[in-house]
């Protein structure tokens, strides 16, 4: 059965958005495998944004990242990558489709997509990679 890493980013955590987060997840039919509230640390968050390194949103993105705790979740059931990542709505909150997460409840806050309230994996790989970084004691 597949895995997924989900985040609720610090945008959603502060806004107090992490339970209806959880409740689209459940209600989808996804199990919730392990939900922590935690902070991100440079080191976590360099390896989990390694592919975005060199980017010119990397250092802000790293720092709102840093700029309070974040919610991370592992997501369980077949196809749940591809549905969560569907759940979530395109990057860009402003255009993100009604319906779906960023679309209904995310803005463009003057950081354009930056604040987009959740990040999911998107593929087996990223999965495995990321579950291993933010749940070292779980693996994928
Ligand atoms: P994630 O699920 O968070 O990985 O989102 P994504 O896969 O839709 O986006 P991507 O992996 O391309 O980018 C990762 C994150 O970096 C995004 O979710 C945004 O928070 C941020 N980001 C991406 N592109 C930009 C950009 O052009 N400007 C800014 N400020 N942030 C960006
Ligand atoms: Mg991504």
């Amino acid at each position: 059965v597949q895995r997924s890493l989900v985040l609720v980013k610090p945008d959603g955590v502060r806004r107090g958005l992490s339970g209806e987060i959880l409740r689209r997840i459940e209600a989808k039919g996804y199990t919730l495998v392990a939900v922590e509230l935690r902070d991100a640390t440079p080191e976590i968050l360099a390896a989990h944004y390694a592919e975005h390194e060199g980017k010119p949103f990397y250092a802000p993105l790293v720092e709102f990242m840093l700029s309070g705790p974040v919610l991370a979740v592992v997501v369980e059931g077949h196809r749940c990558i591809e549905g969560f990542r569907s759940l979530a709505g395109a990057t860009d909150p402003t255009v993100a489709a009604p319906g779906t997460i960023r679309g209904d409840l995310g803005r463009d806050w003057g950081l354009a997509v930056q604040q987009n309230l959740v990040h999911g994996s998107d593929s087996p790989e990223s999965a495995e990679r990321e579950i291993g970084i933010w749940f070292a004691d779980l693996g994928a």
